[in-house]
């Protein structure tokens, strides 16, 4: 490759990144299947956005419970504890929702099949950073916690 050749190649690269934001550069790198993520996005607008936020950033004391004595809905845009869940147990919990009642996140097994609940729960990790996610890869996914 020569010197002209290698300076478009990074003009190109430069636009590429510009031209998008920073959370599809993460996903492209993180191989996630597009059509399981349009999926997962519908489902998640339709569904889950009223409480959890449009882009997943919860209510604000979700840490404490409401003057209801329930707990809010928390972020799942990776500011929040989600991380600490595996695959498995993100899916579980929207099957099950919230355990002994602590708050209002309704159980979605029978509404959604199985399919529609794993393309939400791949939804939901495509909107961390890229050290959110590597944390939840090496610590929760494949760790020992
Ligand atoms: C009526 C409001 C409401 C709706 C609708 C709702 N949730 Fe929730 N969600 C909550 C609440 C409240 C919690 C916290 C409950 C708890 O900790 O017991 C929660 C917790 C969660 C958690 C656990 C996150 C964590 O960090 O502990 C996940 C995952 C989740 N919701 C995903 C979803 C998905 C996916 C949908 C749509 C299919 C959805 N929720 C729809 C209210 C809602």
């Amino acid at each position: 490759m020569n010197i002209k050749s290698i300076a478009l190649l990074s003009a190109l690269l430069l636009s590429a990144c510009s031209d998008h934001p920073q959370g599809r550069e993460d996903k492209k790198t993180r191989h996630y299947d597009e059509k399981t993520l349009a999926m997962g996005e519908l489902i998640y607008n339709s569904h889950c956005a009223t409480c959890h936020g449009y882009k997943g950033e919860g209510k604000t004391g979700w840490q404490q419970p409401g003057p209801d004595g329930k707990l809010p809905p928390p972020p799942l845009d990776g500011n929040g504890r989600t991380w600490r869940l595996s695959s498995t147990q993100i899916q579980q919990f929207i099957r099950l929702g919230s355990p002994d009642g602590r708050g209002n996140m309704p159980a979605w097994q029978g509404k959604l099949s199985e399919h529609e609940i794993s393309a939400v729960a791949v939804w939901i990790t495509s909107l961390w950073s890229d050290q959110v996610y590597l944390d939840w890869q090496t610590k929760t996914e494949h760790g020992t916690q």
